[in-house]
């Protein structure tokens, strides 16, 4: 088909449900064809590689539901200084068996006001010490090369308040302050504050930001510093919608939309979730897939499970190809810490029976705190309470409690409803670091095989595993954040250090934590890689152990079955299961075994697979 072509028939197939979208939210003809237009720039601007790419995932469209896929996420600057850095390192991601680097923010952002780089000033400009647009069309051509898929940050809810837009807002020109939420008088900001709930409650507490240069509030749902975008201005939706096509024509193959549920505001609302965002992402959806349908959409909806799953939208009118599976994660820690399954099961049942073609991206810990996002009602009926849990799991990570090996700082706790949130690496939440500092090598072992438990048992749920830079090789908590300024308010930044290639030297060397680590991951990549019960949307179950430590999961896909079973628990113990239907062999040790009445060992796991 001719290039013309292939984009009209794009086009065609989404036009009149796109217009009428427009229609819907803007009633603006001429902006319409505004963005019509430079779609068509878009889609010719776009290179012939990428285009090609474009069209084998059209034909392939559950490209991104293989079982190879396995992400990574770093900060450009942590991990190897700049995009160039980045570039020369690609062979140790390809070791990781890694083919999808999630690179945190990197566009152009004030230094000290950049809340980790999610206060873009410019959309179409890289932070000069981390490298220019150039370096970044070749990074991501040399990621292409071998097969290693490109993911950013698309911070659309914000912008910072050095923004081109921002600073002629604060000049006082009218139509800057109409892509923005600009208040003169106290009265609406705390009509607004009557039904929205607070993001950072201690380091920013609020949801305005007076501004006594122009006498006006503005709307800061996040940091003072990050204004927030009106999507009720077209001109606001157009306009980022030429950034996000201007990345995307850069050869990002993932967009990460930052902060979904908050993109639209409504007075009298809570301000998250509303249904225009849904309109918004469905347009964007459609738009990608009329310029550069390779693009997938990862959508940042750290929210409850019924508030998540809406943003995949429907079989016809899909909005996100993925989103982060938050409440299995943050359940996955409360594990970790009462040592009882029941929870977890119940939660990951929950996730099971959602649509196979639901892609979750699964995670132990991210760049975030960890917000103990819980279902309550369910602990309620154990006779326990929200408030004492989240305090009694803060305590545990910060390793107040007896039996805990964690450690870890606190964050944004709330002095008003008691309310905090957790920060702390996946290594030394599960006590490498206290065991190190201690020098205890029955501690280290224990936490070694906790922390392997942990990224097998992730490894065994449905979607896209994605590890944090540093996480391969057991790094603990980086405390020099404290003693910069622009970060030592942020205790986030006690989980994002600097990759430590000292250490990463280690990796051959079993005998060290970190090739202890990074060996057994690398096992257990190489498995899951090469056995087909690990696609997306194989079927997915859990089975009773009547353990209450020992949780179990099976797969199924085209004939291959594969049960898994994690022990969360400090001591050795026997899962009760009876799955007497043949031969199996544990996919680790190679040994042969019976599902059937398991002991195992403290913190340990098995892969069992059926044998043909
Ligand atoms: C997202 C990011 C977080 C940032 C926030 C505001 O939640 O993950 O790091 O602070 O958006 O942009």
């Amino acid at each position: 088909m001719k290039e013309e072509n292939i984009y009209l028939k794009r086009l065609g197939s989404h036009h009149d449900e796109l217009r009428w979208l427009y229609m819907e939210l803007y009633d603006n003809d001429s902006m319409f064809a505004e963005l019509c237009d430079r779609m068509r720039q878009f889609y010719l601007e776009r290179s012939k590689d990428l285009k090609t790419s474009d069209q084998k995932r059209e034909s392939d469209t559950g490209w991104y539901k293989r079982n190879d896929m396995l992400g990574m996420m770093f900060y450009i600057d942590n991990f190897a200084g700049d995009m160039k850095g980045v570039e020369s390192k690609l062979d140790y991601i390809e070791e990781c068996n890694v083919n999808y680097i999630h690179l945190m923010p990197f566009l152009d952002t004030p230094k000290g006001r950049s809340d980790g780089g999610y206060a873009v000033s410019d959309f179409r400009r890289v932070q000069k010490r981390l490298g220019s647009m150039e370096d970044l069309d070749s990074l991501t051509a040399a990621c292409h090369k071998k097969g290693i898929n490109v993911c950013m940050d698309f911070v659309m809810n914000h912008t910072s308040e050095e923004h081109e837009w921002a600073k002629k807002a604060r000049q006082g020109d009218g139509e800057y302050m109409s892509r923005y939420f600009f208040f003169n008088n106290a009265e609406e900001p705390a009509m607004y504050e009557k039904t929205v709930p607070q993001v950072f409650p201690t380091t920013a507490p609020g949801n305005f930001t007076w501004l006594p240069d122009i006498g006006h509030y503005v709307m800061t749902t996040f940091y003072p510093y990050q204004w927030d975008l009106n999507y009720k201005n077209p001109r606001v939706f157009n306009e980022m919608m030429y950034n996000f096509l201007y990345l995307a024509n850069r050869g990002i193959d993932i967009i990460r939309i930052d902060a979904v549920p908050y993109i639209w505001k409504e007075l009298n609302t809570p301000c998250r979730n509303l249904l225009q965002v849904h309109t918004i992402i469905r347009m964007m959806r459609m738009i990608s897939e009329i310029v550069c349908p390779g693009v997938l959409l990862l959508g940042e909806v750290v929210m409850e499970p019924e508030k998540v799953t809406p943003y995949f939208g429907s079989v016809e009118k899909p909005e996100c190809h993925m989103l982060y599976n938050v409440t299995t994660m943050a359940t996955t820690w409360h594990t970790v810490a009462t040592r009882d399954v029941r929870l977890l099961k119940k939660q990951l049942d929950i996730v099971n029976a959602l649509p196979k073609d639901y892609v979750f991206l699964n995670y132990l810990r991210c760049h975030d705190d960890i917000g103990w996002g819980l279902d309550y009602a369910t602990l309620k009926m154990e006779g326990i309470e929200e408030r004492t849990h989240k305090k009694y799991l803060n305590d545990y990570f910060q390793g107040y409690d007896g039996n805990s090996q964690s450690r870890g700082e606190l964050y944004n706790a709330d002095p008003v409803t008691g309310d905090a949130r957790f920060c702390g690496t996946t290594a030394s939440m599960c006590g490498v670091e206290k065991a190190g500092f201690e020098g205890d090598a029955a501690a280290m072992d224990r936490a070694v095989n906790l922390d392997l438990m942990l990224h097998a048992y992730m490894f065994m749920q449905s979607g896209i595993p994605v590890l944090y830079s540093g996480d391969e090789i057991g790094q603990v908590n980086d405390y020099t954040y404290k003693e910069d300024p622009d970060k030592a308010a942020d205790s986030r930044y006690l989980h994002r250090g600097a990759m430590n290639w000292k250490l990463a030297e280690n990796i051959q060397d079993t005998d060290t934590v970190e090739g202890k680590i990074f060996q057994g991951l690398k096992h257990l990549e190489q498995i899951r890689k090469t056995e087909n019960v690990f696609v997306s949307n194989a079927d997915t179950w859990t089975i009773e152990t009547w353990d209450s430590s020992v949780l179990c999961i099976g797969r199924y896909y085209e004939g291959n079955k594969l049960i898994g079973l994690f022990n969360f628990s400090e001591y050795d113990k026997t899962a009760w299961i009876d799955e007497a239907d043949g031969d199996y062999v544990e996919l680790i040790s190679g040994n042969r075994m019976k599902p059937v009445g398991v002991s195992i060992p403290a913190y340990g796991f098995f892969y069992l697979k059926k044998m043909l």
